[in-house]
């Protein structure tokens, strides 16, 4: 009989990022990636420590955090990390109970648990430590109707240009250091009884200059789905070193966000800016025998340079965005799933070759 899972998790809530400025950061996510204004916390809300703005597509709802002063906690983590994500916040029923039985399992608690009331109802949430400075909140809103968090109010802004179809978050992956993937992978599977979907060794992905190992873990649900890579031995720099490097440590190095009309979202991503992988032409000679039929045409999926690959259930569709800060650290994927579960394996060999070539300009391969 399968054991019942102890953390039931019913999605990704939001996720925080600290940055230097909250709300250019907004901004860039609205008029680039076409999310929505939501809330904001700061000085008018009675919040004189810090200021963010949360915008939202979809199910996507993404948090930028910024110091009003100096030796801040947050102050600290841009300061060490650059841009980056401090909180991964996950839905669940019981924020006590997921707290209690993670921390019984070994978790270290960095958020006892608190239910906050205000006049919008009461929200719950816990939270305990992951990799490097990262964090999971556990969030119960099901008694809150508030527009986000307690402390928050609406956001009102006239500036709202139009969704580019994100839907949800499919996957968000970890960096970890040299031997740390298996170490990260128990953590999931003990702590938060996550099971192991696939893994990833060097001989799977590398090319002549770069490797990396990768585990996918998964939590009962399959909402939630966490790659852990750490970097392999390779000729030169790896691109997950070249994170560790400027990142100074663990972090999330990619958060892949669902469309449902791939063709669509990057003809508009593209418009408004937004920078991706360059592929050479050379991968759509042979992608057509190695993936076979396929509900779209080639000629968008080559001018657009966007990734195929197949698995046993499938097809899916997928592409990269370079870093988003002045850091070679945080990307994004924008994915198309067209049954297949998998994360683009037959893609590594080609888009390696393409980070290379990014490595190579910034002098860092
Ligand atoms: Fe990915």
């Amino acid at each position: 009989m399968k054991k019942k899972d102890f953390l039931p998790l019913h999605g990704t809530d939001y996720i925080e990022y600290y940055v230097s400025n909250s709300l250019q950061a907004a901004r860039f996510y609205q008029s680039s990636f076409g999310f929505q204004p939501l809330a904001y916390s700061g000085l008018s809300t009675g919040n004189d420590k810090s200021q963010s703005y949360v915008v939202q597509q979809d199910k996507i709802r993404l948090v930028f955090t910024s110091p009003l002063h100096s030796g801040s906690e947050i102050g600290k983590h841009i300061d060490k990390h650059g841009d980056g994500v401090k909180v991964i916040a996950l839905l669940v029923e019981d924020s006590k109970k997921a707290l209690n039985e993670t921390v019984s399992r070994g978790a270290e608690c960095i958020r006892d648990y608190t239910s906050v009331e205000d006049e919008y109802g009461i929200l719950e949430i816990s939270g305990i430590k992951s990799y490097g400075e990262t964090v999971h909140y556990f969030i119960n809103r099901s008694g809150y109707n508030g527009v986000f968090l307690p402390g928050y109010q609406k956001w009102e802004s006239t500036y709202t240009p139009e969704e580019v179809g994100l839907k949800f978050v499919d996957h968000m992956v970890g960096n970890v250091g040299w031997n740390e993937m298996n170490i990260w992978a128990k953590f999931y599977s003990k702590v938060m009884g996550f099971s192991q979907l696939v893994s990833f060794d060097d001989k799977d992905i590398s090319t002549d200059y770069t490797a990396l190992m990768s585990k996918v873990m998964s939590n009962d649900n399959g909402r939630i789905k966490f790659p852990i890579n750490e970097p392999a031995e390779g000729k030169k720099s790896s691109q997950i070193e070249e994170y560790l490097n400027f990142y100074e440590g663990p972090g999330v190095q990619h958060i892949a966000m669902a469309t449902e009309n791939i063709i669509e979202t990057v003809t508009q991503l593209k418009n408004r800016g937004v920078e991706f992988l360059h592929v050479p032409n050379e991968y759509y000679d042979t992608v057509m025998e190695r993936v076979g039929e396929i509900d779209e045409d080639l000629e968008p999926l080559k001018e657009l340079k966007i990734l195929i690959d197949r698995d046993d259930e499938g097809y899916l569709l997928q592409i990269f965005t370079k870093p988003v800060g002045p850091r070679p650290t945080v990307f994004y994927e924008i994915i198309q799933r067209k049954g297949a579960k998998s994360f683009g394996k037959g893609n590594f060999k080609a888009l390696f070759e393409a980070i290379e070539l990014e490595q190579a300009k910034r002098g860092t391969l």
